[in-house]
């Protein structure tokens, strides 16, 4: 079989096709976005992003993408996730036809087969590209068309076989007549053909259609009447071929991608209790045996480790998680998590943030640029910015890390082992020592060294009898009176102060 014998996706000496040809310069009206429609996002890429990654396996030498509305943006776009490839500027849409010649117009070099894909065709997958590659090859046909067998054809291009099946031409549904729009086998936009009976067939294209266009679909019915024979590929799975017109195709297209990317996840095993409301980027890994929760959403380069439990309610991009880590209601952008920590509920974990083992970020903290010990606790309320804290250290609840004086950010370091006190705020730059502690309620803003108890705030004065004299009549007063009576008459309050027992470290 010629799949195997020009396997893609390896790095045999014979690349699969010579160049890949995507038609990105269309406008996208139907989308009525101000974005180009290559560039509106599904699954972790934009629709430019998936058509190029799953040709990339092909090992084409030569990539040129065409480009036309919002020609800027899209070649800026390219520049950042394909570099090598060539952006091809069409003036004017005239068609996918003139779009295809101006692409082979810029790789005058290129012979051989050639792979020539619409731009819109987010589902296309590596394998798929590969059997019509394989399939194109083992013919030795001129050029063949991928094709799908569809429930509703309404709008595509339908492929028109003799009675022996071989492919006679494709034709627009708006230039066909009643018994060729009642054909359900569809073009995709994905075809591959021999460069130079491309280019020459592609120079007798004219625009005599219902649009006005350059039909690049042309191509098929003036090879065949020229004598060559001309393939239809039926891609196994139909999905693949489905282009993406407006924003309700785009949601379309997406879910199904998410289909594919947890149905993928299941079967290596991880727990996905809502497939529903579970969102996986293309580009993330996760382990078997980790569990995601309802309404999880995992971005970019995110990888979830074994056992670890995401969410429920949990947006996580381009952070790593570790095994048996827990993370409950959470957003996190690059961060990193350690194995067995624990965050949230409500945590707010920003770029630079890192999580040692069995280190806990709890509820309401918000931390940046932080890299917390093996073992130490921000449990409760506490912004953690440009700090480093050590292992087995424990912050008291409602801690500010007062980081910026309105100019720069300075740094903050806490040793390990230290106990800093509630509603403390330290402002950097200044250093905690190993094993310190920090009364509650205090504003650090000088060092303190290894061992040593800071307190930084106001001592604390009664003004006795205060309430009975400035304000009397009120409830507070009476309250006031009434306990002072009864001290008097003899029903002395008693020590309600616990004995013996150490404070908790987390309060
Ligand atoms: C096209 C096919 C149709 C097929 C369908 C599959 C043609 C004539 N028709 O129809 O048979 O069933 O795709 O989705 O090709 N483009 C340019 N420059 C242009 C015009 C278009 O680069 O001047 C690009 C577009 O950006 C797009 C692709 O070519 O990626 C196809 O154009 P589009 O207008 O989307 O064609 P369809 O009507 O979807
Ligand atoms: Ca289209």
């Amino acid at each position: 079989m010629s799949q195997q014998e020009h396997p893609a996706g390896t790095t045999s000496a014979e690349p699969a096709v010579a160049a890949v040809v995507v038609l990105a310069a269309g406008q996208g009206t139907r989308m009525r976005s101000r974005t180009p429609k290559v560039l509106h996002a599904l699954g972790g890429r934009t629709m430019l992003g998936h058509v190029l990654a799953a040709a990339a396996p092909l090992g084409a030498r030569e990539t040129a993408v065409v480009v036309g509305s919002g020609r800027e943006h899209v070649t800026a776009h390219l520049a950042e996730i394909d570099p090598a490839a060539l952006a091809v500027v069409q003036e004017e849409q005239n068609g996918s036809g003139h779009a295809a010649a101006v692409a082979l117009d810029a790789l005058p070099d290129v012979t051989g087969p050639v792979l020539i894909v619409n731009g819109d065709a987010p589902l296309l997958r590596p394998e798929t590209l590969a059997g019509l590659v394989a399939a194109h090859r083992a013919a030795g046909d001129v050029l063949t068309v991928l094709t799908a067998d569809v429930d509703e054809p309404t709008g595509l291009g339908r492929i028109v076989r003799d009675t022996a099946g071989a492919v006679q031409q494709i034709v627009e549904e708006k230039d066909a007549d009643d018994d060729q729009r009642a054909i359900t086998e569809v073009n995709a936009g994905v075809y591959v053909g021999d460069a130079a009976a491309v280019r020459e067939a592609l120079t007798r294209v004219g625009s005599a259609n219902r649009q006005g266009e350059q039909y690049l679909t042309d191509v098929l019915g003036l090879l065949v009447a020229d004598g060559h024979r001309v393939g239809g590929y039926r891609a196994d799975d139909p999905a693949d071929t489905l282009g993406c017109n407006d924003q309700r195709e785009l949601a379309e297209r997406r879910r199904t991608l998410n289909d594919r990317v947890l149905d993928r996840l299941m079967r290596g095993g991880v727990i996905v209790i809502d497939p529903r409301t579970t969102w996986v980027d293309v580009t993330v890994e996760v382990a078997a045996e980790a569990v995601l929760h309802p309404g999880t959403q995992l971005h970019g380069v995110t990888t979830v480790a074994a056992g670890a439990a995401i969410g429920p309610d949990t947006t996580l991009t381009d952070t790593e998680v570790g095994e048996g880590a827990s993370v409950v209601r959470a957003h996190a952008t690059l961060a990193v998590i350690g194995d067995e920590v624990s965050v949230g509920p409500f945590a707010y974990l920003r770029p630079g943030t890192r999580l040692a083992r069995r280190s806990k970020v709890g509820t309401f903290v918000e931390t940046k640029n932080a890299s917390i010990g093996e073992g130490a606790k921000v449990p409760h309320l506490s912004y953690v910015g440009d700090a480093t804290i050590g292992e087995g250290t424990n912050i008291g609840a409602a801690t500010v890390f007062v980081n910026y004086d309105g100019v720069a950010k300075h740094h903050t370091t806490i040793g390990s082992h230290a106990r800093t006190g509630a509603d403390n705020m330290f402002v950097a730059p200044v250093q905690v020592g190993d094993g310190a502690y920090t009364a509650a309620g205090s504003v650090i803003t000088e060092d303190v060294p290894p061992g040593a108890m800071a307190v930084a705030r106001g001592r604390q004065r009664n003004v006795a009898g205060w309430v009975g004299l400035r304000r009397p009549g009120t409830r507070a007063a009476e309250a006031a009176a009434a306990a002072a009576a009864a001290e008097t008459d003899g029903n002395g309050h008693a020590d309600i102060r616990p004995t013996g027992s150490a404070p908790d470290d987390e309060q």
